[in-house]
This record gives C-alpha cells, structure tokens and sequence, in this order.
C-alpha cells in the first residue's frame, strides 16, 4: 500500500486494486499549492467527519473520479442528494471493498456541514488491505477507545495520528494513543494548516522519540510504502 500526504488529514492511497482519497482539502489549502486536485482520480473518497477542512474537495473528485463516497450515513446521504454514489457505514461497522476491509471506529469529535447540516458522528477508520493494517484516527481526542483496536484488529503497520493540538490532540496525547493501538510507526497529520495548529517539528519528533515511537512528518506530496 502506498500512502501519499497531501497535507492537513488528506491522503492518497493506493491499494493493489483501489485508489482512495481521504478528507480531500487541497483547494483551500496553501500549504498544499504544489497539488492540484484534478490531478487525482479516486475510485473512492473516505470521510471522516462533515468539516469544511475534510470535504472541501469532494465535489470536484467525485465528479472527475466518479467516485464512490465511503463515510457515516448521514454524510453519504448529503452527497447522494446531490447525486453522487456513496456507500454509508456507522461505529463499529466493517464492510468488503474491492480494496479490502475497512472499519468504522470511534473518534471523539464533531461534524456538522457547513451549511449546518448534521454531519452524523465522526469516526476514524481501520483499513486492512492485502496483508497490512492501517490506522486513521480523523480529528479525534484521546479516547480509552482506541485501546480496542488492536484487540479487533491485530497488529498495525500504521497509525496516522492528529498532533496539532487545538481542534485534537496534541503530540503528546497521541504518543499515548500510539501505546493504545500498540503501534510504533505513526504518521503525523492535522498540523501547521491554521495558526492554531502550527507545530515546532523538532519538538513533537523528540516526543515521540522519546517513548521509543517512530513519528513520520512527510512533506506535502510526499510517499511512503507500507
Ligand atoms: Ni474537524
Ligand atoms: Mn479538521
């Protein structure tokens, strides 16, 4: 599985046989000016809650992709009434996909649209994939509830964590979520996008650190291989 950081919680991943965008937000994003959305055709576009910063870009990716909209129910129910495919699921929820298994777990958070629609509940998700597991925790708090998931799932290749603090938890917080879900690879997202989220690289790396923990930083547009 490749995996491609497009800066904030949006990812790029490539399985054997699917192409999946997380929470695109690359349009409003300056950071992220060196990527252009309709460079990107995703044969399914992952949702971890209704916030601008996570589907700023839904619209145009669902249309050039003709795309398949994976999330809660009520946030595939909003893209469905404006006409675009989607598949809703809810906490604790798995489902098949030609790209593997993926499970709905729980994030603590909000979600609402911005037109104020009700976006459901926020969830995090578990992708399992051609012999690897990985982690998307979404904007979330620590919660006692990630504990759970190596219990469900077994052991993770990786956990993409939030460490911006403000809008979730910090670096610190997710050093202890990365001990819960059992895992030393972290990736970190949903950092530097907003004042309120910039982060001194250098000190949440000695961190994780640390606690013996591995914490990737990838510049936007960069890849790694699990
Ligand atoms: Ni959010
Ligand atoms: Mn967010």
């Amino acid at each position: 599985m490749k995996i491609t950081y497009l800066g904030h919680n949006t990812l790029w991943i490539e399985t054997q046989n699917s192409k999946i965008m997380v929470d695109p937000f690359i349009s409003g994003n300056e950071l992220a000016n060196n990527i252009k959305v309709t460079d990107y055709y995703p044969d399914y576009i992952l949702l971890t809650h209704a916030h601008q910063d996570h589907i700023l870009d839904v619209d145009t990716l669902a249309t050039l992709g003709n795309s398949q909209i994976i999330s809660n129910f009520e946030i595939v129910s909003y893209f469905d009434k404006k006409g675009f495919r989607g598949h809703g699921m809810n906490t604790g929820g798995s489902a098949k996909f030609p790209f593997g298994k993926l499970s709905s777990v729980v994030a603590h958070h909000s979600s609402q649209f911005p037109d104020g629609t009700y976006g459901g509940n926020p969830n995090g998700y578990v992708l399992q994939s051609n012999n690897k597991t990985i982690y998307i925790a979404g904007d979330t708090a620590l919660t006692m509830d990630m504990k759970l998931i190596p219990r469900l799932f077994g052991k993770l290749d990786l956990a993409i964590l939030p460490i911006g603090d403000n809008f979730t938890m910090d670096a610190e917080a997710a050093v202890i979520a990365a001990d819960f879900v059992e895992c030393n690879q972290i990736l970190g997202c949903h950092y530097d996008t907003f004042p309120p989220i910039k982060i001194n690289h250098d000190d949440v790396k000695k961190t994780f650190t640390q606690a013996g923990k591995q914490l990737i930083l990838l510049p936007i547009g960069d890849s790694i291989e699990i």
